[in-house]
């Protein structure tokens, strides 16, 4: 789809993201194939990614459900139609307000991250008087290799309970008239492309099961996070991840009990692929060591390069760039001042011209929604690539 629509992309305001729906659901068509033998498994797509409200409503209509971070994405999700009950919440530091939203919304469950917020949540539905669902983010010390950024589940980092502090924490929930306990949640990274990662939170996972049933807890969900890495490299090669790897690590990696249910919060995996970013060469600067292609976009559009030092492969898309003969190292650099305002260095493309238009890959998931307005820019709108 991408392919044949690139002629159009020369029409559109840049800087902009293009989101292509059809990779999409493809995608989510894929997902379904993997888990259709597992009624017990629920993806609950994680919203932080791309809260497009098209995008967000394809993947309601598709029947998954959301994990949100934020009492605004519960609102866009219900919005876009996901059910209360398919919407799970996480976060370290939810406000006062938006747990009352969620409680009033009937969310299926909160993934609680410390004891001082289970105090909060149990007052909060005490006052409302009803029972709040709560599962328990527990940090299971799983070093992911990933950026630094972008792990969460080590000891050292803010998210989740000690794992040692499991049972503990269960049984002062079981005390609380007004909390129901419905299980444990885990997340360790993301961007994870090695599968023994998954598999060393199984083994975590079945560790922490096997001390629950000595404990006689029975915890009635397994929420074990996202994470699942795309290929930025060859966005074209792989424009579907490798869900039969993932999913298989986990029905073979966990050992469930009876009845229980598993939820997976799947974000870049399902919308990485089908957004680009375009841009428009302004200028192409020749210093003396450096060849500059400098573009209208900037870290305030897509800030992963800048962050996290993430790579996004870059097409030229301009009709007028095929004919040309010969190619050409660019530094792909953005108009704002800050030395970090760099896409790519050092970046092989064929010979590139002012005016010529880029499509910056694997840009659908934490490309638009971490935007900002730094420099007083405008925000990137976002454009359907089937409907140009
Ligand atoms: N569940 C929890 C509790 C999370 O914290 C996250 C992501 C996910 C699920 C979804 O992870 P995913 O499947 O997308 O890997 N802005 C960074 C990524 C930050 C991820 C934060 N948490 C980036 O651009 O790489």
């Amino acid at each position: 789809m991408f392919a044949d629509k690139v002629k159009q992309l020369a029409a559109l305001p840049t800087p902009c993201y293009v989101y292509d729906t059809a990779l999409l659901a493809q995608t989510l068509e894929a997902i379904q194939a993997e888990t259709a033998g597992h009624p017990n498994y629920h993806v609950h797509y994680a919203v932080k990614a791309n809260v497009n409200p098209i995008v967000l409503k394809q993947i309601a209509a598709a029947g998954f459900g959301a994990d949100c971070v934020s009492g605004g994405e519960i609102r866009e999700c219900l919005e876009a139609g996901f059910t209360p009950e398919s919407i799970v919440f996480a976060g370290v530091g939810k406000a006062d307000w938006e747990i009352k939203l969620a409680l009033e919304t009937g969310i299926a469950m909160f993934n609680v991250e410390s004891v001082e917020e289970l105090e909060v949540i149990n007052e909060m539905a005490t006052a409302l008087n009803i029972r709040a669902r709560v599962s328990f983010r527990i940090n299971p010390n799983v070093n992911a290799h990933t950026h630094a950024h972008i792990t969460t589940g080590k000891a050292e980092n803010k998210f989740g309970i000690d794992k040692e502090d499991t049972i503990h924490v269960i049984r002062l929930a079981q005390s609380m008239p007004n909390i129901e306990f419905t299980g444990l949640h885990f997340h360790i990274g993301s961007q994870l492309l090695v599968m023994d990662d998954f598999v060393a939170l199984c083994q975590n996972i079945n560790a922490i099961q096997r001390e629950l049933d000595e404990a006689g807890i029975y915890a009635p969900n397994i929420n074990v996070g996202g994470g699942l890495g795309i290929d930025y490299q060859y966005p074209e090669a792989h424009p579907i991840p490798d869900f039969h790897a993932y999913f298989t690590t986990f029905a073979e990696g966990l050992k469930l009990r009876e009845g229980q249910q598993v939820h997976f919060e799947l974000g870049r995996a399902v919308v990485g692929q089908m957004g680009s970013l375009i841009t428009k060469v302004l200028y192409v600067k020749h210093g003396h060591v450096k060849q500059f292609a400098i573009v209208d976009a900037g870290f305030t559009d897509l800030i992963r390069p800048a962050l996290y030092g993430a790579f996004h492969s870059i097409d030229n898309v301009s009709a007028e760039a095929e004919a040309r003969a010969t190619s050409a190292t660019y530094d792909v650099v953005g108009p704002i001042c800050e030395s970090s305002d760099v896409f790519v260095k050092d970046y092989e493309m064929p010979e590139t011209r002012r005016g010529d238009i880029l499509a910056i890959r694997s840009a659908g998931a934490y490309g638009e929604i971490m935007a900002s307005g730094y420099n007083c820019r405008r925000l990137p709108k976002a454009y359907i690539l089937s409907e140009l």
